[in-house]
């Protein structure tokens, strides 16, 4: 267990991103281990399925705090507290300072559901429709100071559909979501990520792990 990788899960909303995760660590597919999951608002679902499977929940309302820099110094101190050593926001709706993106270098994941650069910020989905591409679908990337302009891990692509509402898309969306974000933090806990520049490398499986046995 000393060697396996503790992440930090910051959220806000009903974690079903969060759930794939908790998911794929239980069925040993994703090597990790959920050292905490820290929440802005008390009434978010996820909360719940953090304390269903044993996992140290925190919630750390904004309105208390004097301002963003001073939230995220205490996230880091809860984050250091637990052992944390990957952060990933999944639906974590606040804004992140550089001081928390410096405490975590290339060491923060975040979920988009959209093909980034592609839409960034609020509503996703909804801006896709409403320009009416063909194809959209979600961007795991790490987290740098702008708002989802971080260097690109992983993306998924998913048809729009003629008749697609906010809702279907977004269904759809998420399902690919659940899919990719684990397997690129098991990218990351592999030691296989790599970021040069705008551009994350991701280096080949060790020669033993490719070996059918
Ligand atoms: C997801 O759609 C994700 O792309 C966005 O926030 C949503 C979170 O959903 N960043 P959930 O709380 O994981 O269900």
């Amino acid at each position: 267990m000393g060697n396996l990788l503790t992440i930090g899960v910051l959220v806000s909303g009903n974690g079903t991103n969060l759930q794939s995760i908790i998911d794929r660590c239980n069925d040993g597919s994703l090597t990790a281990r959920i050292g905490c999951v820290i929440s802005n608002n008390a009434d978010a679902f996820a909360l719940e399925r953090a304390r269903k499977h044993g996992i140290p929940t925190i919630h750390l309302n904004h309105r208390e705090f004097s301002g963003r820099e001073a939230y995220d110094a205490t996230l880091i101190k809860v984050l250091r507290d637990h052992g944390v050593d990957l952060v990933i926001l999944a639906g974590f709706m606040r804004i992140i300072t550089p001081v928390l993106i410096d405490a975590f270098p290339n060491a923060i994941m975040n979920i988009h559901p959209a093909l980034l650069p592609a839409f960034p910020g609020l509503h996703a989905q909804r801006q896709a429709l409403e320009y009416g591409v063909k194809i959209s679908g979600c961007t795991v990337h790490f987290v740098d100071a702008g708002t989802d302009t971080g260097p690109i891990i992983m993306q998924a692509a998913v048809a729009v559909d003629t008749d697609d509402t906010e809702e279907s898309l977004s269904a759809r969306i998420q399902l690919e979501e659940h899919r990719i974000f684990p397997l690129a933090i098991q990218l990351y806990a592999a030691g296989r990520l790599t970021v040069e520049g705008r551009r994350v490398v991701v280096s080949s499986p060790p020669v033993a792990a490719q070996k059918p046995r």
